[in-house]
């Protein structure tokens, strides 16, 4: 949802600013530009596209400088074009700024400053910013910013130079994520800690309504008001590997291999010695857990089909009734809470606006809320009442893959944790769950060993236009991901639906052409997704089943079979999903689909 950079210090900018961007593509890859203060102006190369057409302009510009700013972009307000590509300008070429968010009252901002003289050469939300810093500007960068922000509305991460200051970034954050890299005598400016990490570990994490004046001598730190903010350094704890390829062809078939890796961090300080489960920063001891209503689930994208599978395993084991619902529209429902309803929120980012302001609604009607992320120091760890990390590593795939492994390993324990706290499970019971738990990872590596036929089943169907997920109980939310992996990175149309429900509508999609992908793991409803498989077949239409290994049914039915380890039937969900992430990323690669990068997509959506 828009990368921003920014470098101060002895080295030339240029590449730096380059290096960063391409860890932030996963933010946005509509066009990508820089802003350098050179002769006389602020010197700006933009294109429209992913990174590779910029560092190709770059190459045959002489733009160079030990300060620039840089951006990446996932259109919101005007088409991905050169005019609308950031950074943006004042009238006289002297500030640029780049920025990350949305001003919501733009277009009023813009009316006035056209109406005293202004020139405006976009059509984003984004240029008022330079032309209201211009109207505050006398000579201190610093002030003229922190003037003109306080008629923004909306979001925004923002880095700023100006010509007369070629030692000088100022920025400013509300509602969009920023941190700063500390160097030695030099820093850098991102909106995410993989950007900077080929140079620094030690970042500090600029948090809503502060901003920061920053030279290659120091830098200084402020809220909006002026009032100094001591800030601790953060330490970054992982390597710089963590975010590169290692060998694979793509982010994302890596990240899909890391899954075993994930969970097992994930799952590492949440067991105890002697079986004891561990939530270090969830306020919710066993009188909270006992008193306890509902539990709400709110959620966007894949982190959504973690939150159903959580569902599961939470009215399983800790009985408790559960709703899962999709962050927007929970956010406007009206939704019925109170003091004893619990609200787990998923987000891998910990950025995404729509599960913020879920949050803010939950908090406002005095639920407790719990946030689940991947990504220390985001957003939703300030506002959510407590918090449970997935370990999974830096993500840079735009189509999630071990984050969700991940989420759902923690909700099987948070599951666990408040069955024990609820008494709802016997210690033997608890405990038998819990060794399971544990054996996934080592599971996952078997099902990515075993992996071999899903190429070329997807080379099969690679031109298909169609495809039906189908799955029932814990193989629904299966279902729906592999659905959304598909449509994702591949672009092929699919729809995810609850087998037993497909008589009333999607059957009459059913024909030869349309191939339909069973999740047929052992399980109470196995004879049933049986049945529907049968159902399938009358209709002409070739089945690619998921199922456990050594289920001999199946190979009577399906016409393809990824098969799975055996585990309970609650946690085949971890297991199922990860054949369906293959046969997506080898559907897409056989249609020349650029896997990490999607088209319209972004990693971390920051935007209502
Ligand atoms: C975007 C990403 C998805 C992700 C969703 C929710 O759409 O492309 O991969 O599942 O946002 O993101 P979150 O960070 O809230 O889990």
């Amino acid at each position: 949802m828009c990368g921003i950079v920014g470098y101060v210090g002895n080295k030339n900018s240029v590449p730096i600013l380059l290096d960063g961007l391409k860890k932030l593509e996963y933010r946005g890859y509509d066009s990508a530009g820089l802003a350098v203060p050179g002769n006389g102006m602020v010197e700006i190369v933009k294109e429209v596209g992913n990174l590779s057409h910029l560092e190709d302009a770059v190459s045959n510009n002489r733009i160079n400088g030990n300060l620039g700013i840089g951006h990446t972009r996932w259109a919101t307000h005007g088409r991905p074009t050169q005019a609308n590509a950031h950074p943006h300008n004042d009238c006289k070429n002297k500030i640029s700024v780049v920025h990350n968010g949305i001003i919501e009252n733009f277009i009023e901002l813009k009316e006035a400053l056209i109406g005293r003289g202004h020139t405006f050469h976009s059509e984003t939300d984004t240029e008022v910013i330079p032309h209201l810093i211009e109207e505050c500007y006398d000579g201190d960068l610093f002030e003229a910013v922190q003037s003109a922000i306080k008629d923004l509305e909306g979001s925004f991460a923002i880095a700023v130079i100006c010509q007369d200051n070629p030692d000088l970034i100022v920025v400013a954050r509300k509602d969009s994520p920023l941190i700063i890299g500390i160097g030695d005598r030099e820093y850098f400016v991102a909106s995410d800690i993989p950007a900077v990490l080929n140079y620094t570990k030690d970042i500090f994490i600029l948090q809503d309504c502060e901003m920061a004046k920053i030279t290659s001598k120091g830098i200084s730190i402020t809220t909006f008001e002026g009032e100094e903010v001591n800030k601790d350094i953060f330490k970054v704890k992982w390597d710089d590997e963590a975010a590169e390829k290692g060998g694979y062809e793509d982010f994302m078939l890596k990240e899909i291999y890391e899954q075993p890796k994930a969970i097992r961090e994930t799952l590492r300080d949440k067991f105890g010695k002697d079986g004891e489960i561990i939530f270090e920063e969830v306020p919710f001891g066993k009188e909270k857990a006992c008193e306890l209503n509902k539990v709400v689930i709110i959620a966007c994208g894949t982190s959504y089909h973690a939150g159903l599978v959580g569902k599961q395993a939470i009215e399983q084991w800790a009985k408790v009734p559960v709703e899962v619902d999709i962050s927007s529209e929970f956010r406007y429902s009206n939704p019925i809470l109170n003091e004893n309803d619990l609200v787990i929120t998923i987000t891998q980012s910990g950025e995404t606006a729509d599960t913020l302001a879920g949050v803010r609604e939950a908090k406002n009607r005095g639920a407790t809320v719990i946030g689940v992320t991947n990504v220390l120091g985001s957003t939703i760890t300030r506002e959510a009442d407590g918090m449970i990390y997935t370990h999974a590593g830096p993500e840079i795939g735009v189509a999630a893959t071990k984050t969700l492994v991940s989420q759902m390993a923690v909700l099987y324990v948070f599951a666990l944790y408040l069955a024990k706290c609820r008494g709802t499970l016997s210690d033997e019971e608890i405990a038998a769950i819990a060794c399971d738990i544990q054996k996934l990872p080592d599971q996952v590596e078997e099902i990515l060993s075993a992996n071999g036929k899903i190429k070329d089943v997807a080379n099969k169907y690679a031109n298909c236009a169609d495809f039906l997920y189908l799955g029932r109980g814990i193989g629904l939310p299966v279902a729906l991901e592999g659905a959304l992996k598909l449509k994702e990175i591949s672009y092929i149309h699919a729809e995810g639906y609850a087998a037993g429900e497909m008589k009333h509508g999607p059957i009459a999609l059913l024909d030869e052409g349309v191939p339909v992908v069973a999740i047929a793991t052992k399980s109470k409803v196995h004879e049933k997704i049986l049945g529907n498989i049968q159902e399938v077949r009358a209709r002409g239409a070739d089945v690619i089943a998921v199922s456990t290994f050594g289920d001999k049914e199946i190979e009577k039915v399906a016409d393809h079979t990824f098969y799975v380890t055996e585990t309970m039937e609650t946690l085949s969900a971890i297991l199922a999903v990860i054949p369906l992430q293959l046969l997506a990323y080898y559907m897409a690669k056989a249609r020349g689909c650029n896997v990490d990068q999607p088209r319209n997509l972004a990693k971390s959506v920051t935007v209502e």
